[in-house]
């Protein structure tokens, strides 16, 4: 189910958002994955490369094909990242753009719930893996509070403005479950599935740097708080500062769910 105010745009932007907490739970997913070395890699809805270049970094690939609906992040993964490995283009999850049976491990970070038609996005996984191919993918716990930051900004909001609780992504991605995620494997036919939670911590140093990346409009909070009116945008800052508090560090933990299973 996407939304008006996803804002899938501005790399930077996105990286000061959610890219450096991406990049952490990228980093425990591969480790819980500890997939095989030298195998070629497609990466849906890689964003600004946080995946990506952690699969570089620690899984000796082939190659990786990171792709992404948003001509904007694919742009900005590309500037950012030179390694002969890998490979960027724009797709969305429907159509992946290489043939049947070419690539050993299919993967997405933080991308599946976005998908309207799962079940056909797991299909096109399943077409473009080699047999035995590996299918792997983690989204953040945010129908179980994982996600404190992003909790306590809808709670805010939607203190402010009652509209503003159906856009919680709480609400809009039930199916980010450990069941969900197991079921959704299983209706694709995968075997050998696992689900696990990967669980970190999201520090900032103050308030100030905790409201600032919503101000920067890339990901459905910031681009339900960039499109607000000055003064409701004030309204907001304030109950969120009363929601997680302004005397020094804010801590709260972040929950993700992955999952894997292979084609036969
Ligand atoms: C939360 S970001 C995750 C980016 C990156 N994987 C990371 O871990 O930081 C979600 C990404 O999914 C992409 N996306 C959403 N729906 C998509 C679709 N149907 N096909 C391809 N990409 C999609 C968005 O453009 C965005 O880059």
């Amino acid at each position: 189910m996407s939304s008006q105010h996803d804002a899938w745009t501005a790399g930077h932007s996105y990286e000061h958002y959610m890219g450096r907490w991406s990049r952490v739970i990228a980093w425990r997913f591969l480790e819980w994955l500890d997939p095989p070395e030298r195998r070629d890699w497609l990466e849906i809805g890689c964003g600004t490369g946080a995946l990506t270049a952690t699969i570089l970094a620690k899984c000796d690939p082939a190659s990786i094909l990171a792709t992404d609906q948003s001509d904007d992040f694919v742009r900005h993964a590309a500037d950012t990242m030179h390694d002969e490995r890998v490979r960027f283009e724009t797709a969305e999850a429907r159509a992946l753009p290489v043939g049947d049976a070419s690539v050993d491990i299919v993967t997405s970070g933080l991308v599946l719930n976005f998908i309207p038609d799962k079940p056909a996005a797991l299909q096109e996984m399943r077409r473009v893996l080699r047999p035995g191919g590996l299918v792997a993918f983690y989204v953040w716990d945010y129908p179980g509070g994982g996600m404190g930051f992003i909790d306590a900004f809808w709670r805010a909001a939607a203190a402010c403005d009652p509209a503003a609780a159906s856009l919680d992504e709480g609400k809009r991605f039930p199916f980010c479950t450990a069941e969900g995620l197991k079921g959704l494997c299983e209706e694709a036919g995968l075997a050998d599935i696992a689900v696990t939670p990967l669980e970190v911590t999201t520090r900032f140093d103050d308030f100030n740097a905790f409201w600032r990346p919503f101000t920067l409009g890339a990901g459905p909070a910031p681009g339900y708080c960039r499109n607000l009116e000055e003064p409701q945008r004030e309204a907001l800052k304030h109950k969120l500062a009363e929601e997680v508090g302004t005397d020094g560090a804010i801590e709260l933990p972040a929950r993700a769910w992955a999952a894997r299973g292979t084609i036969g």
